[in-house]
């Protein structure tokens, strides 16, 4: 099917700074015309300082929601009238609907992403069978470990460059959380069924993170939120330790199809390879993600 916009059709789209770079657009735009749906889904990247004043604007109607990145998710939730459990538990938001009278509900699906991206690349891995080891203490990190423990890890270990921020965030966070210095990792790794990098370390090809991999199970599942580089450097060290990897393209795309089913009423068509799409985008393809 061919996109069409027509002067009913509904708008909605990606608000960050920068915003450029986003495969939003891309992936949204590509389910509409799959499922040809009469919509738009747009790039915003307001002066970051006018970010309140540009979401007040949109409470006058016209644009149906936002999907909301760097930086904004801690604005956007504060700036909503209401929020969802997990847009609470979080402390961010990826998600903000506007509804008819003006009222600007806040969500965030990056927990059902990462959840999601799971399922899809390590069919019958289990989140509450084994602890999960969250690295880094930053709103990617709350989101996660917020994520595995409302799926019902027996425990969450938040591992963190600056321990006090890794208390601060076990604090704020219902549920088993543990902080752990990353000078200790090794004993956060021991008998963890999955590793999840919510760090920005290793992002655009700077250096990773020097983790003590070998201290995890063989079975441990090890997962990057950074998708550029797809294969990170830490995805290229558990792979080469023989351990199964889960990246952050699945994730994207993840939190991505309840944004789509929230903006536009359907869920996303199966048929379109959005991840095709991305990956060339990227500039990378799955054949030499293997090499
Ligand atoms: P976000 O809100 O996007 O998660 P953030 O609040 O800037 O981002 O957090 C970035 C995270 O990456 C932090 O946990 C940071 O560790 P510190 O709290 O010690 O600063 C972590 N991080 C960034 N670069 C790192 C590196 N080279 N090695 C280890 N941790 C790093």
């Amino acid at each position: 099917m061919s996109h069409r916009l027509t002067g009913a059709g509904i708008v909605a789209g990606v608000v960050g700074a920068p915003v450029r770079h986003s495969l939003s657009p891309l992936i949204h735009n590509a389910w509409l015309a799959g499922a040809g749906i009469d919509g738009a889904y747009v790039p915003f990247a307001p002066p970051p300082e006018r970010f309140a004043a540009f979401i007040k604007g949109l409470r006058g109607g016209a644009v149906r929601g936002l999907n909301v990145t760097l930086p904004f998710k801690e604005e956007a939730l504060a700036l909503a009238d209401r929020a969802s459990p997990r847009a609470a538990a979080a402390g961010a938001a990826n998600l903000l609907v506007f509804e008819t009278d003006g009222t600007l509900v806040a969500d965030n699906t990056d927990g059902l992403g990462l959840l999601a991206a799971f399922a899809e690349q390590a069919p019958g891995f289990d989140p509450a069978a084994a602890p999960v080891v969250i690295l880094g203490a930053g709103g990617a990190a709350r989101g996660a470990a917020a994520a595995f423990a409302g799926a019902g890890a027996p425990q969450v270990r938040v591992v963190n460059r600056t321990l006090s921020r890794a208390q601060a965030l076990a604090e704020a966070l219902e549920g088993p959380i543990t902080a752990f210095a990353l000078s200790d990792a090794a004993q956060a790794l021991a008998g963890a069924g999955a590793v999840i990098n919510a760090t920005s370390a290793g992002l655009s090809g700077e250096a990773g993170l020097d983790l003590p991999l070998a201290a995890a199970p063989a079975s441990a599942l090890v997962m990057d939120m950074v998708y550029k580089p797809l294969t990170t450097p830490l995805l290229a060290q558990a792979r080469a330790e023989g351990l199964r990897t889960v990246d952050g393209l699945a994730m994207l795309i993840g939190q991505a199809v309840p944004a789509f089913e929230a903006f536009y009423g359907a869920p996303p068509p199966k048929d379109v390879d959005v991840r095709k799409l991305a990956l060339a985008a990227l500039g990378q393809s799955e054949g030499r993600l293997k090499e």
